[in-house]
């Protein structure tokens, strides 16, 4: 399983690639904007440049089929690490079909529903991105889509990937392993939360204590 950390927070990639387990990166306007990001290109070619051969998704801001293309186009120019991300919806199902006749990797953002998945899947989508968290915040369960779309794709072979996305909590990383999700994007906050366990400090104390008496 593949871990991208879902953030355009510099500091926060840097931190998440010195972990040495880190795989990719993924942004979207939301997280550009948070950032105070001006010139978005520049700091996609940063942003690649930090986690050498890993996966950057770079979210398209037009919604017409023209301007989809174009904007990916240039994105996809800007490095090779560069994945577009398209939101999932008929304009956007179009630009995933020509991206993956001209050799572009792609992105299918905002996935709330297996026949969503299963439409970009058929576009030649490199990943689709079902959002769990968000239909944990509406009352949905986010982790039965996961399990759907896993389904389906096993079903007929589909080698899109699925890219778990708006992933809360360590619970969530470990039921999205567990579905068989071949990516999870998580916040830094979610990534750091992994490695902890309270019996490893109290072991790790005692270890300490018990070193100390040896030598
Ligand atoms: O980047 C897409 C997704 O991970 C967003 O997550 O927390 O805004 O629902 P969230």
């Amino acid at each position: 399983m593949r871990f991208f950390v879902d953030t355009a927070n510099l500091n926060e990639i840097r931190e998440a690639a010195a972990m040495g387990i880190l795989d990719g990166v993924t942004t979207n306007p939301s997280l550009m904007a948070k950032e105070g990001v001006k010139d978005v290109n520049a700091h996609y070619k940063t942003i690649c440049e930090m986690v050498g051969n890993g996966d950057v998704s770079a979210e398209v801001f037009a919604t017409d089929y023209d301007g989809i293309m174009k904007e990916g186009r240039l994105l996809a120019q800007l490095h090779s690490n560069i994945t577009v991300k398209v939101p999932m919806i008929p304009e956007g199902i179009k630009a995933i079909r020509t991206f993956t006749e001209e050799g572009i990797r792609t992105n299918c953002t905002l996935i709330f529903s297996s026949a969503q998945a299963l439409i970009a899947a058929k576009a030649g989508a490199t990943y689709v991105s079902p959002f769990l968290g968000r239909l944990d915040d509406v009352g949905h369960n986010g982790m039965s889509l996961i399990a759907s779309i896993r389904q389906i794709f096993s079903n007929y072979g589909i080698e899109t990937q699925i890219l778990a996305a708006s992933i809360r909590h360590t619970l969530h990383l470990v039921q999205c392993a567990e579905m068989g999700a071949d990516v999870a994007t998580m916040p830094y906050k979610v990534i750091e939360g992994l490695f902890k366990h309270p019996l490893t400090d109290k072991g790790l104390e005692q270890f300490l204590k018990d070193a100390a008496k040896i030598g």
